[in-house]
């Protein structure tokens, strides 16, 4: 999970790259580098760390580097090798005269590599990407023609890849192709882009052209060729993008992660717009490709998902199966490819991700779909390789999002959820009318509600204050909010890098009540509903053990003073609900937590937002 970029043109690259890497700058930021076309030569750069680094590199040879206009760049994941200036992209030949930029892995690149060195290959970098270089740098020497080399070593690479590819020798041809991994084209009047994601380009160009696997393309600033894996040439197919480079502004915001927290409510709005109208109709879902019959008789429902999208996946199973008695497992792809997982064509198997892009789950979602289920897909990326799998596509529209630690994404899929589960269980008819009713008017309501949570955020930064020089923190709950616990300690962890675990309160007392002392911090999620008595006792038990106890609750029980050392007050909300509702607070005391500590909220370290690795 790299980010590629490449440019052929009329303009100076130099900026071109730079911009479009800060755009992918969420695919991975712990190195980078550029490669760029100058007179008779090609020049790299490279830099460990932030892309400023590699900025404040280039800058003492901007203006010579200023008439440059083709090149690539590449932000970088470190996957083979730790991430140092060698290892960075763009990976070179042995005579430097051809430049590659990879996102993927290559599987086979041992082999490769052995071969190569036999050959008289010298490797100087630990990546599986100097292969590639080595290989079709060779296949060229013959054949003095990139796009035929690129074809044919293509054939040799097992894995996944995309990939931008410059040969000195073609002073005016970019040859960029890709296998599971993201490439999109970029069409504009200057010139084609190449890169992992449009908001690379977007402020350039809005018709893209997303390549499929096996295809290459052959840029010139006045031609793009593609073509296929047999070499036919095929009629390439534009789309007009829909997103503004608007988005990816902070709009007063010290990170991006807080601004995402705080459009939460309208996300919420947005997406219940034209498919929850008044309490007493009915959920439209055209999005749903399957007939009522076939939904009325679902025997079986899988949910697959990684990381957050995971735990709202955990939620969407309590839902369904509370409200249409249709039984769901919920498991992470990542271990759903590698058992023989049983599903068949009376399965629905629904795959969330916020990205679209998670290898782990692509490939889930093509063997389910190869054993005849129905793939229902949850994501914020319309455009995406999943969507683009999707048999019904249920798009959450939560805009951008740039904080690598997912927020608004997580709230839209689980409202996404609750529609779904409202609307399974109005066609089946399995839950009863004036319930459904009551909790559809009350998801009206969310949004407002979390309004009143943002604008009591001081009560919230405080907490995390007293809490942020702490090791470990435990997060318990039960029932439908076992997840935001789960959810409230991934956050945690991700940015700030405390040791944060969530647990069912009930098994607290199995095993983890033995870390229980006075520098303990655990949070009980405690929600008015089924579970409300049983997490009080749990937090009993816990205090019990000097546990320093924080409540996360809309209760107003004065009883809960004495137990609880801070208390998180949230509106009044139908325990069905109350997921929308907790995860807000939790988000924001990771927030303050790491932002207290300093830590680099948006990009934390060894995270990428898209993981397009196994
Ligand atoms: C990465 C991100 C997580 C995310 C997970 C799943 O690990 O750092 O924040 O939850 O991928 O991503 P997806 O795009 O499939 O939701």
């Amino acid at each position: 999970m790299c980010g590629i970029i490449g440019y052929v043109g009329r303009n100076s690259v130099l900026d071109i790259l730079l911009d479009g890497l800060k755009q992918l700058e969420y695919r991975g930021y712990d190195s980078s580098g550029v490669a760029l076309k100058c007179g008779d030569k090609i020049e790299v750069y490279k830099a460990v760390g932030k892309l400023n680094n590699l900025r404040d590199k280039l800058e003492p040879h901007r203006k010579n580097l200023l008439d440059a206009k083709m090149g690539i760049g590449h932000i970088r994941w470190a996957t083979h090798g730790a991430p140092t200036i060698v290892n960075a992209h763009p990976q070179t030949c042995n005579c430097g005269r051809l430049v590659v930029v990879h996102n993927g892995i290559i599987e086979n690149y041992k082999e490769l590599r052995a071969k190569l060195e036999k050959e008289g290959c010298v490797f100087k970098s630990q990546t599986d990407t100097e292969t590639v270089a080595h290989l079709v740098a060779q296949i060229y020497e013959k054949t003095q023609n990139l796009t035929q080399a690129v074809a044919l070593a293509t054939k040799e690479l097992e894995g996944a890849y995309a990939l931008a590819i410059m040969h000195n020798n073609e002073p005016n041809t970019l040859v960029v192709t890709k296998r599971n991994a993201p490439l999109v084209i970029g069409v504009a009047d200057d010139g084609y882009y190449a890169a992992s994601d449009v908001p690379a380009f977007i402020k350039h160009s809005n018709k893209a052209i997303y390549m499929k696997d096996n295809e290459i393309a052959t840029l010139t600033p006045d031609s793009l060729t593609i073509q296929d894996g047999n070499g036919n040439e095929v009629t390439p197919k534009i789309e007009q993008l829909p997103w503004e480079p608007v988005a990816l502004s902070k709009m007063g915001y010290k990170h991006f992660m807080l601004k995402e927290i705080h459009e939460q409510p309208d996300v919420i709005r947005n997406i219940l717009t034209g498919k929850l109208h008044t309490s007493d109709s009915p959920i439209v879902l055209e999005e749903v490709k399957l007939t009522k019959d076939i939904l009325k008789n679902l025997s079986r429902i899988q949910i697959i998902a990684c990381g957050t999208s995971l735990h709202a996946g955990m939620i969407g199973k309590y839902l369904i199966e509370s409200l249409c008695q249709i039984p769901v497992d919920v498991e992470a792809s990542s271990e759903y490819i590698y058992r023989d997982t049983v599903t068949d064509k009376n399965t629905l198997v629904i795959g969330v991700s916020q990205s679209g892009e998670t290898a782990d789950t692509l490939t889930a979602i093509r063997q389910a779909k190869a054993k005849g289920s129905h793939v229902l897909i949850i994501t914020n990326r319309p455009d995406s390789a999943m969507a683009r799998e999707a048999d019904s596509l249920l798009s959450v529209n939560a805009g951008i999002e740039v904080s690598v630690a997912a927020t608004k994404s997580y709230i839209a899929q689980l409202t996404s959820f609750y529609l779904l589960a409202i609307y399974l269980a109005e066609v089946k008819e399995s839950a009863n009318k004036e319930d459904l009713i009551k909790l559809k008017s009350e998801m009206l309501a969310i949004p407002q509600k979390i309004e009143q949570i943002l604008s009591h955020k001081d009560d919230i930064q405080n907490c995390a204050k007293k809490y942020s020089g702490t090791r470990d923190f435990i997060y318990i709950a039960r029932g439908i909010n076992y997840p935001t616990a789960l959810e409230g300690a991934l956050k945690l962890k991700e940015i700030s890098y405390i040791n944060a675990t969530g647990y069912p309160a009930g098994e607290l007392k199995h095993g983890p009540i033995a870390m229980l002392d006075d520098t303990m911090p655990v949070l009980s999620v405690l929600m008015h509903g089924r579970v409300y008595e049983k997490i009080l006792s749990n937090s009993e038990e816990a205090k019990a053990r000097n546990a320093r106890m924080i409540a996360l609750t809309n209760s107003i029980d004065p009883k809960l003073d004495d137990l609880f050392e801070y208390i998180i007050r949230v509106p009044e909300v139908d325990d069905m609900l109350s997921p929308l509702i907790a995860i807000v607070p939790l988000q924001l005391i990771a927030y303050y937590i790491a932002e207290f500590l300093g830590k680099d909220v948006d990009q934390p370290r060894n995270l990428a937002k898209s993981v397009t690795v196994e």
